[in-house]
C-alpha cells in the first residue's frame, strides 16, 4: 500500500487494542508521533533505501499461476535465502517484541521501536494482495496499465490508484473518512467475520501464513483477474475490486491489534 493504505491499517489497529498493548505502544513509539502510531507506519518504506536488506521483506513471490502458497517454497528472497519474505518478517517481529514482556530495557538486544514499526507496516503489506503475488511479474509490478486515462502499474493500482480514486470520489481526498467507511462496516457488515479473522490457530502469536494464502488468492481472483498488458481500467473494476481493498484493509488492522494484543499481556 501507499501512505493511505499504511496509515488506515495502522489507524484501525490502534482503536481496538487492549490497555496493556496500547501502553506498550505508546512507549515505544518515537515522541514524534505524538501517540499516533498510523503517522509512523508507512516508516519501513522510507528506511528501505539506507536498510538496504529490508526491501525483500515486504512481499512474497509466489510461483506464477499456481495461486497458491507455502511458506517453505516462497519464503525466500532472490538469492535464495531463507525466511526473508513478508511472512518472515512478521515471525521474526513478533518474537522481538515478545521480549519487551522480559521487561530489562537496558539489555534490549533489540531496537523494540523498529520492530513495532516494521511489524505494523509488514501487516499492511501481507494484506495487499499483490503483495503476494507471482514471480515473473514482481506482484504486477513489470504490468503497464491506465489507470482511466493516466499510465501506472497494476501493482501502483493496488497500492495507491483504487484507495485515491475512492477519495477524490466520495471522500473528498480525506483518508479519515475511508477509515470511517471501514469502521462502520466492521460493526456491520462484517461483524459475523471479524472474530474468526482474529483467530490465530494452536496458541500461535501471530498467523502470517493464513494471511498470505489468502493474498494470492486474492491476487488471482480480483487483481489480475481480467487484466494483461496494457489493458485499461476503469470504472468496471474500480467498483468490483474497491470493496476488496476495503476488506483487505479491515482485516490488516483487526489483525494487526489482536497480534498486539497477543503481544503485549
Ligand atoms: N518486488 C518483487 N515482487 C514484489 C511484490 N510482490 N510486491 C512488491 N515488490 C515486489
Ligand atoms: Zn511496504
Amino acid at each position: 500500500w501507499g501512505l493511505d493504505g499504511h496509515y488506515t491499517v495502522c489507524k484501525i489497529a490502534q482503536s481496538r487494542l487492549s490497555k496493556a498493548a496500547a501502553d506498550a505502544v505508546e512507549k515505544l513509539l518515537p515522541t514524534s508521533a505524538n501517540g499516533d502510531l498510523a503517522s509512523m507506519c508507512i516508516w519501513a518504506d522510507r528506511v528501505k533505501f539506507h536498510y538496504h536488506w529490508s526491501s525483500p521483506l515486504h512481499y512474497i513471490d509466489t510461483p506464477d499461476n499456481l495461486c497458491n502458497y507455502q511458506y517453505k517454497r516462497d519464503c525466500k528472497d532472490e538469492d535464495g535465502v531463507e525466511d526473508r519474505c513478508v511472512a518472515g518478517a512478521i515471525y521474526n517481529y513478533t518474537n522481538q517484541l515478545l521480549s519487551y514482556n522480559k521487561g530489562n530495557d537496558h539489555v534490549s538486544t533489540y531496537n523494540l521501536t523498529e520492530s513495532l514499526l516494521f511489524l505494523s507496516h509488514f501487516f499492511g503489506d501481507i494484506h495487499q494482495p499483490l503483495h503476494v503475488g507471482f514471480t515473473s511479474d514482481r506482484g504486477g509490478n513489470t504490468i503497464d496499465v491506465h489507470w482511466y486515462t493516466r499510465k501506472t502499474v497494476l501493482h501502483h493500482v493496488w497500492d495507491s490508484n483504487i484507495i485515491e480514486t475512492v477519495e477524490e470520489r466520495y471522500d473528498d481526498s480525506n483518508v479519515d473518512e475511508l477509515v470511517d467507511a471501514i469502521q462502520k462496516n466492521i460493526t456491520t457488515g462484517w461483524a459475523d467475520q471479524v472474530n474468526s479473522w482474529e483467530n490465530c490457530s494452536d496458541n500461535k502469536t501471530a498467523c502470517p501464513d493464513i494471511y498470505a494464502s489468502e493474498g494470492i488468492k486474492a491476487a488471482c481472483d480480483w487483481a489480475y483477474k481480467g487484466v494483461s498488458e496494457d489493458s485499461t481500467l476503469k470504472d468496471d473494476y474500480f467498483l468490483t475490486r474497491y470493496p476488496i481493498v476495503q476488506w483487505r484493509l479491515a482485516q490488516g488492522g483487526v489483525r494487526l491489534a489482536a497480534t498486539l494484543n497477543r503481544i503485549f499481556k
